[in-house]
């Protein structure tokens, strides 16, 4: 079988999370493909709310079987805490939860790293995460890095140590000023090691080589968005990973005739955490509104998201770079009560109207230009059918089907795993 693509098309934090739970059902195995705990996965069913960081979010179905791939990096510390607080679910981690052996480690002093290149940068920060994930990735693309299947060799901690010894340096050379307990971190990362070595280790990428050639069926989950992929996102304000399509091929090791389905999920705004650039942003009473009903806070940090109009120069941009078959449309219920909606159809770049998603989009060289289109007034979070919805939505459903060519499948109308209409 064919490997489908889950990806988000903004700036993260789209709704994947709860999609693939919702998708799970339809497929044997679930694969996170980059990224890592930076990324914050939100779903919700029977009243719990659950937020996944590094672990697939296939984890609740029993069937399924969840791969965290090559591509990831893993932060033994966080990832602990995440099986921790999934105790209550009597789920089989050992056989359920497989880590490819090439998948890179966070060490304590990639956070710290993080944090003083973050100091050293001011007001130019790019609003990281903290969580260590630009400079684990310096490290396995300057072929330092540590891995997996590092931990399964008798001088691991040798390893660890050489490693860890070239980031103090490093901190030394960042000067600037940085409170941490080096013997309490390396304490915290051994005992989460030990933790981490109770599961299963794999070669991931034959693993799924074998699944695919027995047929089974694989869903590879996206973390963070199109805009923030490192090489099509709005570079320097982005992760450190390829968020989109082509990062599936490397960070499974699945090659790209094997790919089938990609859907492509947005939100029906747009919301960016972080810093940099975002053409359609609000300052205003519209911008405010989206905040508090969207609840827009980040789902790994709590940081205020900011929020604005739907971006079509940025969501055509990301379908073509993705190769989007199917959108999902999320969070089509916090616009309800809009009188006008508006969605940016062009900028207005460098004097020129262009309608393509340009080298750079700081506000000094972009300015929206924007269609307007009726709002509806209707509270969708009960609907749970297409022909119950408003027909200004459909209308605007059909705008953006028309704008992108491609069909929206999935209208999401609340956080709940049911408040999801499929069309
Ligand atoms: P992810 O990172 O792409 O998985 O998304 P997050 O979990 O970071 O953020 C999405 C947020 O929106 C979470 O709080 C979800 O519970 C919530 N959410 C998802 N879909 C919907 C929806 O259709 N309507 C509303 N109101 N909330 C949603
Ligand atoms: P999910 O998977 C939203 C943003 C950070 C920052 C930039 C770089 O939940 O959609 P990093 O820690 O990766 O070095 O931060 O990327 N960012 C996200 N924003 N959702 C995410 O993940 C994100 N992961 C990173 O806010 O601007
Ligand atoms: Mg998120």
């Amino acid at each position: 079988m064919a490997v489908d693509l889950l990806l988000g098309l903004q700036w993260g934090d789209e709704g994947k999370g709860k999609i693939v739970d919702v998708l799970t059902q339809n497929y044997n195995l679930i694969s996170r493909f980059q990224g890592g705990p930076n990324a914050g996965h939100t779903l919700i069913f029977d009243g719990y709310k659950h937020v996944l960081h590094t672990i697939p979010s296939g984890i609740f179905h029993k069937d399924a079987v969840n791969v965290v791939g090559n591509g990831v990096v893993i932060d033994p510390v966080i990832f602990n805490k995440e099986i921790e607080n999934l105790s209550q679910f009597d789920i089989d981690f050992k056989n359920v939860l497989l880590i490819s052996r090439k998948a890179h480690l966070i060490l304590p002093t990639h956070r710290l790293l993080d944090a003083a290149s973050e100091k050293a940068k001011g007001k130019d920060k790019i609003g990281s995460t903290l969580k260590g994930i630009g400079p684990t990735y310096m490290d396995k693309t300057g072929r330092n890095g540590m891995r997996v299947g590092d931990l399964e060799l008798e001088n691991w901690k040798e390893i660890f140590e050489t490693l860890t010894q070239k980031h103090i340096n490093m901190l030394d050379f960042y000067n600037v000023e940085l409170e941490y307990d080096l013997d309490a971190l390396r304490e915290e990362f051994f005992a989460s090691v030990a933790e981490l070595r109770k599961l299963t280790f794999i070669d991931s990428e034959e693993y799924l080589h074998q699944a695919i050639k027995n047929n089974k069926t694989i869903l590879a989950e996206g973390a963070q968005g199109s805009l923030l992929d490192v090489d099509f996102g709005t570079y320097p304000f982005v992760t450190s990973s390829n968020t989109t399509a082509a990062g599936a091929c490397t960070g499974l090791g699945i090659a790209p005739n094997q790919i089938g389905e990609v859907y492509g999920i947005f939100k029906a705004y747009t919301t960016r955490v972080g810093s940099g650039p975002f053409p359609t942003e609000l300052f205003d009473e519209d911008g405010a509104t989206m905040a508090k009903v969207g609840h827009e806070f980040g789902a790994t940090t709590g940081r205020a998201r900011r929020c604005g109009w739907l971006d079509m120069v940025a969501l055509k941009y990301a379908c073509q770079v993705n190769g989007v078959t199917q959108l999902n449309m999320m969070k089509a219920d916090v616009l309800s009560g809009f009188k006008t909606l508006k969605v940016c159809t062009a900028y207005e770049y460098k004097g020129e109207v262009i309608e393509h998603f340009p080298y750079n989009i700081e506000p000094e060289n972009v300015k929206p230009i924007y269609t307007e289109i009726p709002g509806w007034q209707e509270d969708l979070t009960g609907m749970t059918s297409e022909d119950q919805l408003p027909q200004a939505l459909l209308d605007y459903i059909d705008f953006i089907e028309k704008g992108t060519g491609i069909k929206i499948t999935i209208v999401s109308v609340g956080p709940d795993r049911k408040q999801t209409i499929e069309r």
